[in-house]
């Protein structure tokens, strides 16, 4: 098994009791945090590969701190996630013998990556990215299905209370865009027009005769 595969594996294991449980940060739904982080992984492989300075970003530090980034849910009574996020990261790579500049850069990703108003700010790329990666989770196409899910499981939900959760949260969060890098727009863009269409089409569906 490879170094990162040992990763996802030990961070799937710590989230296994919250993720049991449906993620009781997103609530009512049955919301994986694990899941998350793959998704999250794999978002910010591509906006990697579309860098044009690739060779500049610390990919390693980067791979690792996507793992770790959100393992910290299950103790987010106590402190916020990223904090105990880091700690868990720190812990591991220590038993792992990293070097400690190392292990300082990368838990430094972890302990950051929420904070998403530095996302404009002088910062790593490598934070950057990570960044980016996480926002275009639960975005777009999935925040709508999300969005659904989440207003249907609310008492007496209807057609319209969807229509409405839907403008609340995918629609206004699609207006701005937060990305930094060029593919990161590029995506956001593209999801805000699939969001913005599909609401459109959705009230039209929902117009009726007085
Ligand atoms: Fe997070
Ligand atoms: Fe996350």
């Amino acid at each position: 098994m490879g170094k990162y595969e040992e990763m996802f594996d030990y961070v799937k294991e710590i989230l296994s009791e919250y993720d049991l449980h449906g993620g009781a940060a997103k609530h009512k739904i049955d919301y994986s945090r694990f899941d998350h982080i793959k998704r999250v992984y794999r978002w910010m492989l591509e906006l990697y590969e579309a860098l044009e300075d690739k060779q500049e970003i610390d990919i390693d530090a980067l791979r690792i701190a996507t793992i770790f980034h959100d393992c910290g849910y299950g103790n987010i009574e106590e402190e916020p996630h990223a904090q105990t996020g880091a700690r868990i990261c720190r812990e591991y790579l220590e038993e792992q013998g990293y070097e400690q500049k190392r292990i300082e850069f990368i838990c430094n990703l972890v302990a950051q990556h929420s904070d998403k108003k530095l996302l404009q700010t002088d910062i790593p790329m490598e934070l950057v990215l990570l960044m980016e990666a996480d926002l275009l989770d639960d975005t777009g196409a999935q925040g709508v299905v999300m969005d659904v899910w989440m207003e249907a499981k609310e008492e007496n939900a209807t057609l319209d209370s969807i229509r409405d959760h839907i403008k609340r949260y995918s629609v206004c969060l699609a207006e701005k865009n937060p990305m930094r890098t060029k593919k990161g727009k590029e995506i956001w863009t593209e999801k805000r027009r699939i969001v913005t269409e599909f609401f459109e089409a959705y009230c039209h569906d929902l117009e009726a005769e007085a």
